[in-house]
Order: structure tokens, then C-alpha cells, then sequence
């Protein structure tokens, strides 16, 4: 359905670096592959949007937003400015929940060339499969006795039917549609002893439905140790939100680096669009220096090329960066990766990949 309408989100700190390399690297696609992408550029969900407005979002956003093929997303927050959970709870996780985008797809890739921080650790590649609208994400609680000694906070988790349900289901068939047809569900039904049990006893009545698909199921303590001691021996795993969240910051830093891994934030149903970003932060340590790494940002544009039906692109975009980092040119790669290449270099490089591969041409 070209031409794709996306709606280009940058945020915060390296998010306005890496979308801008995401950009033309979507666009390089679409000269390739003849299709066409339309962009608009928002400047909301950002903290400079905050102080000018003092909200995050500008009141008729579902409306905007809504007429999107796809949403493109930086990263946000800059908590020098403005807390985490006021900046974030006004834009990202009211996007996951508003376009009921409750799937959040997160590889964990291995890349030729990459080392990571483990000495032997096999080949990676694995999803995760975060829930994304529900669970320890609520605003459900509150706070009593004020500034008393007895001051006491409660946050609660909602776990539905529907909600576990619905992601098992994507989990289930995604390990089903895969050589090893292997998921693995995070747990901690030992000492969370009501939502967790409940969520287990879904993978369970789940699993007859697949009977194709091994199941196993680790307690999230020592699944965190089992990414680290033997991360090749897993195909899909599947958690609530917050396991989730942990999980795939820990499976891309077995990898090599955070910089690397993307994330689809995906509405299953098509009713609403889906929005795709880099699993890492805005990174404000790093901001403007242009030495973020921009890969995570491509990975989720590769992802929502595949969404929007462009499989070829998508690959493409993958093939680029296994390429670039295979070949290991300091001058090419980020200092996360060991280089000494700025943002806008490793853009450059992959977008050279893409337009007219190495292999292909001299060199
Ligand atoms: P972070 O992911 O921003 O950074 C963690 C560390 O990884 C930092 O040292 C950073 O420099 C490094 N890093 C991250 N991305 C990198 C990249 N592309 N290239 C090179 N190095 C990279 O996490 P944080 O520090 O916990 O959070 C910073 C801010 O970002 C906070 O406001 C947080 O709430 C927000 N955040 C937003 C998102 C999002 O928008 N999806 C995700 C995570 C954190
Ligand atoms: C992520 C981030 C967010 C999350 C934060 C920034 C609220 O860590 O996308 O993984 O916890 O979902
Ligand atoms: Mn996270």
C-alpha cells in the first residue's frame, strides 16, 4: 500500500541523532525497492516540547496519530528536566496503550564481528516477547500518611485473561513458525503468589493448543543468569511488561551492545498503527556529540518495513549492518562497537551498503 503515511517521532538526547540516520536509511529503501514513504515530522513527546507546553502531547494526538501507516520513534525522557515518569507516562507507554500496541517484539541478535562480554557464548538469536499494555505498567495505586513514619505507596499489577492470553498466543505462534519451536516463559510464581501463578497456569492451558512447541518456564532470577551462561539456547521467550523490559536489555548487552536492538511495538490487529524504536533510551550521557550508535534505530526501521510489507527492504536493512560491522573498519564503526566512527559515518556506510553493495561492486 504505497505510499506508507509514517509519523517520524525523534523525542529526546541521541533519539533527534539516530532518527535522522533511520530516515534516510528508510529512504534509501524506497529508492531501491520503488516504493514510497511519506514522512511528517513531530516534535512532540519530547521534554523541549514539555517546557514550551507544559505537556508532553498536544490534545488532538490520537486523531493525528491515527492516520499513520506506522509510527517512527526516537527515544524519550531527559530527567534533569523532567521526571521519568511524567515524561514517559505522556507519551510512549500512553502510545502502547491508546493504539493497543500490546505486543513488543524485541530480537536478541548475535552480529559477525561484534564481541560481546561473554568468552564463549554460542550464537544468539532469539525474541522477546513483552507483553505491553498491562501488568506491573499500571497507574493503579497510590500514596497515604504523607509525610508521616507511616508513610506507605502501593502500585498494583493487573494481569487479564484477555492480556495474557493475547500475547501467549503471539508468543505460541511465533515459536511455531520457527525450526526449534522453543518458547520459554519468565515466571516468579515462587514469591509473587497471585498474578504469577495465574500467568502460568495460561501458558499451560495455552501449550495444548501447540502441542508442537516445547515449553519450559524459568523463575525470572535465574532465567537472567540462563541469558548470561548459555544465551544460545534460547528461540522465543515470552514475559510480562516489566520481565519483559529486563529481558531485552539483557539479552542485546550479551550481544554486544544495547546500540543494536530494536523494538516493534505492534497492534496486532491492524486497527491502530504500530511504532517502532531502538530498545535503548535517549542516553543523555552521550546526546549531542553524534557518536550514538544508530543501529537499533535501522533494526526498527528493517522491522517496520516488514510490517508495512516491504520483507525484501527489511532484509536488506539487516544485511547492511551484518556487512559493516562483519568487516570491522574502526572508521566505520561506533565506540560502543570499538571505532572511532560518529553517528552520522556508520549511517553513511550502511546507506553506501545498501545503494551498492561491497560485494558487489570493488573494494
Ligand atoms: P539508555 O538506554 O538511554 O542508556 C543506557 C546506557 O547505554 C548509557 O550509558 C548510554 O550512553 C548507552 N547507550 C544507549 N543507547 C546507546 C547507543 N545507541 N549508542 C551508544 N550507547 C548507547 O538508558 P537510561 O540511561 O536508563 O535512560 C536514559 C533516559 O532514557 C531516561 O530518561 C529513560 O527513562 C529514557 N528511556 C527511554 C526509552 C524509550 O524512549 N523507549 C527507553 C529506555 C530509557
Ligand atoms: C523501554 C523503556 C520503557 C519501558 C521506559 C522508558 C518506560 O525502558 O522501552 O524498554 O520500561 O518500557
Ligand atoms: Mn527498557
Amino acid at each position: 500500500k504505497s505510499p506508507y503515511k509514517i509519523a517520524v517521532i525523534p523525542g529526546d538526547g541521541i533519539g533527534k541523532e539516530v532518527v535522522p540516520v533511520g530516515v534516510r536509511i528508510l529512504q534509501a529503501c524506497a529508492k531501491k525497492y520503488g516504493f514510497e514513504v511519506q514522512l511528517e515530522h513531530f516534535d512532540f513527546a519530547s521534554c523541549d516540547y514539555y517546557e514550551r507546553h507544559a505537556k508532553m502531547l498536544p490534545d488532538d494526538w490520537v486523531e493525528v496519530l491515527s492516520r499513520f501507516d506506522a509510527l517512527f520513534f526516537g527515544a524519550v525522557g531527559d530527567p534533569k528536566r523532567v521526571p521519568d515518569h511524567i515524561s514517559l507516562w505522556g507519551s510512549l507507554l500512553l502510545f502502547r496503550r491508546q493504539f493497543d500496541q500490546y505486543v513488543n517484539l524485541r530480537p536478541a541478535r548475535s552480529v559477525a564481528g561484534v564481541p560481546g562480554p561473554l568468552r564463549n557464548p554460542g550464537k544468539i538469536d532469539f525474541w522477546i516477547v513483552r507483553e505491553n499494555t498491562e501488568g506491573e505498567y499500571t497507574e493503579l495505586g497510590g500514596k497515604i500518611f504523607h509525610g508521616t513514619q507511616r508513610e506507605m505507596v502501593v502500585q498494583e499489577t493487573v494481569m487479564t485473561r484477555v492480556g495474557i492470553d493475547r500475547i501467549l498466543e503471539y508468543a505460541f505462534d511465533l515459536a511455531q513458525s520457527r525450526p526449534a519451536k522453543q518458547l520459554t516463559s519468565a515466571t516468579k510464581s515462587n514469591g509473587i503468589s497471585i498474578t504469577m501463578p495465574y500467568w502460568d497456569q495460561r501458558v499451560a492451558e495455552m501449550s495444548k493448543r501447540y502441542p508442537d512447541v516445547k515449553v519450559e518456564s524459568y523463575h525470572i532470577d535465574i532465567l537472567c543468569a540462563h541469558f548470561v551462561q548459555k544465551p544460545s539456547s534460547f528461540d522465543v521467550v515470552v514475559g510480562s511488561n516489566l520481565f519483559g523490559d529486563i529481558l531485552s536489555d539483557l539479552g542485546p548487552a550479551v550481544t554486544g551492545s544495547l546500540g543494536l536492538a530494536a523494538s516493534g511495538n505492534i497492534n496486532p490487529t491492524g486497527k491502530w498503527p504500530s511504532l517502532f524504536e531502538p530498545v535503548h533510551g535517549s542516553a543523555p550521557d552521550i546526546m549531542g556529540q553524534n557518536i550514538a550508535n544508530p543501529i537499533g534505530q535501522l533494526e526498527a526501521g528493517s522491522m517496520m518495513l516488514r510490517h508495512l510489507g516491504q520483507p525484501q527492504a527489511a532484509d536488506d536493512i539487516i544485511l547492511a549492518v551484518n556487512a559493516v560491522l562483519g568487516r570491522g573498519k574502526p572508521d566505520e564503526l561506533t565506540r560502543d562497537l570499538g571505532g572511532q566512527a560518529s553517528t552520522t559515518q556508520l549511517g553513511d556506510a550502511i546507506e553506501r551498503e545498501i545503494l551498492a553493495p561491497a560485494a558487489t561492486t570493488s573494494s
